[in-house]
């Protein structure tokens, strides 16, 4: 096995309040690798220590078998580590391409300067930022929509120009955080089948998700997280068929995707 991410006894604690505790977490480069749990379980807290929005309390965490424990989050980013949100974080009134062209501000060498006096460095960024934002959203099925305003997206595309953006940064790994919230039923099966798209083009994802019909149908495997800890780690049947998974989290029966 291949592990593109690996975590070591990773934790977190805001005062007493353990919200991960020693996760050891192993992701195999090209799968898609889910993460459930009961709110509150710490699931959004995972992401905020492998992306470095947050500095883990113990423990390590491994990308491509080097440390990024306690590097940036623009280093994070950089070495190819991307994300969306649980709430969407558009620029709303912004237009589609503008979004995606942030993406790849951490690829850019344009500095504040250079922005500030148009310079021709700026001018030959924005020029290639333009370009590679339009090729993504061409990729994603955006490109309809570049002159858009955000905000005047239907809410399941506002979802998917936040993983388009995402992906301008040109990551190895995705995470991607309840990215089916708030989707009706036909939104949800597109986002399924884009997902397994960009996992067939060869991205490794970690998707955080309540909804069990798309955690089931796309995960190789998948982590149970509960109070802060991981409590059962297998593939989609052998985590519906785990009983201490079932009683511990969800109540009997609801793991079943057929009954979502
Ligand atoms: N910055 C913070 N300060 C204090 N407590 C926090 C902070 N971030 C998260 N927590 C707490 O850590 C615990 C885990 O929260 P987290 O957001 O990771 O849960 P989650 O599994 O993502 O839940 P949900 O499914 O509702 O999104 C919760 O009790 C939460 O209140
Ligand atoms: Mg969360």
């Amino acid at each position: 096995m291949t592990a593109i991410l690996q975590t070591a006894n990773l934790s977190k604690s805001f005062g007493g309040l353990h919200a991960v505790e020693a996760v050891n977490l192993e992701v195999e480069r090209g799968h898609i690798h889910g993460i459930i749990g009961p709110n509150g379980a710490g699931k959004t807290t995972l992401f905020n220590l492998l992306t470095g929005t947050y500095t883990p309390s113990r423990g390590e965490i491994y990308f491509n078998g080097l440390s990024i424990t306690r590097l940036s989050p623009e280093r994070i980013a950089r070495l190819g580590i991307a994300r969306t949100f649980q709430n969407i974080k558009l620029f709303k009134y912004m237009s589609v391409l503008d979004n995606v062209k942030i993406g790849f501000h951490t690829q850019t060498e344009t500095s504040f300067w250079d922005a500030f006096f148009h310079t021709s460095r700026f001018h030959r960024d924005e020029r290639i930022a333009a370009q590679k934002g339009f090729e993504i959203l061409t990729r994603v099925g955006l490109a309809k929509h570049a002159d858009d305003l955000a905000s005047n997206l239907p809410y399941g595309t506002q979802r998917k120009l936040e993983i388009a953006r995402a992906l301008a940064t040109q990551p190895q790994l995705l995470l991607l955080d309840e990215p089916a919230a708030g989707m009706n039923p036909a939104e949800t099966a597109e986002l399924i089948d884009f997902i397994r798209k960009l996992n067939q083009e060869g991205l490794t994802i970690i998707i955080i998700e309540h909804d069990m019909k798309l955690i089931m149908n796309l995960c190789h495997r998948i982590t149970v997280i509960h109070h802060g800890e991981k409590i059962f780690e297998g593939t989609p049947v052998e985590v519906q068929n785990h009983p201490g998974v079932i009683e511990a989290y969800l109540g009997k029966g609801r793991l079943n995707p057929s009954a979502v």
